[in-house]
């Protein structure tokens, strides 16, 4: 995404280049998401009732998509970041040959991808679909999925609930965490909502310490599209999908207005 930039003298500048989130953050993500394993124990369970093989749209580093070929599944993976696709091949190598020969993974955009076969699960989780900012994207998004979806296979999206109450531009501390190399990293979080285009922005801080050095700061910024529950339902129908169930808790609970999470399972809508 180019920015046109403009100085404090008026001098625009066109070099400046806005790199994608997750080129910026890949490296922390993993030491950020790691222990956030109740999504991805969800998504087992289902694939325990339909099967395989699964396919995981925006796959990121692999999170969820690692435990997949753990357990057994054969699953494709594909992602548009380099950067997030470079750490889960490295993750990969550690593995032994029968989990790594299990999995797939391809760069792509959600909008446009092909796979040569079709799969019973299909999953995008955590929030990833908000990426997508316009209708249309969204649309070609859910009917592609629709394409690869097979009969009686199950579609799993999770986004969260948009609750509109919480305070704009307040710096939140959202924890810290240790890496490896002895690096602390605290990340603080603001958030802005525009409710007319139905987008909200975030902009990310990372205080990055160790003792032997000078604190850095990293920052990012980022713009994604909420959904609210009817749009969802009006969004899958309009791309071949149909919700079956639609939960607000990673447990099966229902989904109510209070919720944080909503997750749509959703299968192939028949052919009028
Ligand atoms: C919140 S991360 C989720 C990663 C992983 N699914 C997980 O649950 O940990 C969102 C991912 O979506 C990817 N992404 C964003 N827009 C995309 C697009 N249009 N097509 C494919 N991937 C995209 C990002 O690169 C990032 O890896």
């Amino acid at each position: 995404m180019s920015r046109r930039e403009e100085d404090s003298s008026g001098r625009s500048d066109t070099s400046y280049e806005e790199p994608d989130l997750y080129e910026v953050l890949g490296k922390y993500y993993d030491v950020w998401y790691e222990d956030q394993v109740e999504d991805t124990q969800f998504y087992l369970r289902l694939a325990e009732q339909v099967g395989g093989p699964v396919l995981e749209c925006m796959c990121g580093t692999g999170r969820t998509l690692v435990p997949f070929a753990e357990k057994g599944y054969e699953i494709w993976g594909f992602d548009r970041s380099h950067s997030m696709l470079d750490r889960l091949t490295a993750k990969m190598e550690l593995y032994d040959e029968e989990v790594q020969a299990r999995v797939s993974v391809h760069h792509a955009d959600m909008r446009t991808f092909r796979c040569p076969r079709r799969f019973k699960l299909i999953v995008v989780p955590f929030n990833a679909f908000l990426h997508l900012l316009e209708r249309e994207g969204q649309e070609a998004a859910l009917r592609n999925v629709a394409e690869h979806l097979e009969e009686g296979g199950r579609f799993v999206m999770s986004v969260f609930n948009p609750r509109l109450d919480r305070p704009e531009e307040l710096v939140r501390h959202r924890g810290t965490r240790t890496m490896l190399n002895g690096e602390i990293i605290s990340k603080f979080e603001a958030q802005t909502f525009d409710r007319q285009r139905r987008r909200t922005t975030v902009h990310y801080f990372l205080d990055i310490s160790r003792q032997d050095r000078e604190m850095r700061r990293v920052t990012a910024c980022f713009t994604i599209r909420y959904l609210a529950h009817q749009e969802v339902l009006e969004l899958m129908a309009a791309s071949g999908l149909e919700v079956v169930a639609t939960y607000g808790d990673w447990h099966g609970g229902p989904f109510t207005e209070e919720s944080d999470i909503m997750v749509f399972v959703a299968k192939r809508a028949h052919a009028p």
